[in-house]
């Protein structure tokens, strides 16, 4: 019989706002609300194979402490820090003391927008950047979370 070992969860992270999605600013955010996009990660979290730990915080402090929780009991982290991007060495800083892969992701193409919101603190402590797509970004942060924690697999 197949033995395998129980992958540690990947935790999806959400930070200031992110709690009013479908309500906020839906021309640029869209219309899913963040149970909808629970929804879609989970189902597609299930396609990969992995587990998911979904979470938002409005605060900079609780969202820090979960990177940290995540340091020795997650297998990666999706996070999209909201404004907190723009403006947070904490942030930056527990991503890098996390030391497990980590994408961060954006609903929006940042990069189209406003100057302030081209500049991310957080790039430089993961693996990659994505953003623009859409509840997408979710799925594609994912799969790239995916395809470095399981690299075997495709994804
Ligand atoms: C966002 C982009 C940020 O600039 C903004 O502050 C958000 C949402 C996005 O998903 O597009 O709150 O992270």
């Amino acid at each position: 019989m197949e033995s395998r070992v129980r992958m540690k969860p990947v935790y999806i992270l959400n930070g200031p706002n992110l709690n009013l999605l479908g309500l906020r600013e839906p021309a640029v955010y869209g219309t899913a609300t963040l149970g909808d996009v629970e929804a879609l990660c989970r189902s597609h979290a299930k396609s990969l194979g992995l587990e998911v730990e979904f979470r938002q915080s409005n605060s900079e402090g609780e969202l820090v402490s979960w990177i940290h929780e995540a340091r020795d009991r997650a297998s990666g982290i999706a996070i999209n820090a909201g404004a907190y991007t723009h403006t947070s060495v904490a942030l930056h800083d527990a991503l890098k003391a996390a030391d497990i892969p980590a994408v961060e992701l954006h609903l929006s193409n940042v990069h189209r927008r406003e100057a302030f919101r081209h500049t991310s603190l957080i790039a430089p402590a993961v693996n990659g950047v994505i953003c623009g797509f859409g509840t997408n970004s979710y799925v594609l942060a994912l799969s790239a979370l995916h395809s470095i924690i399981s690299p075997d697999k495709k994804g």
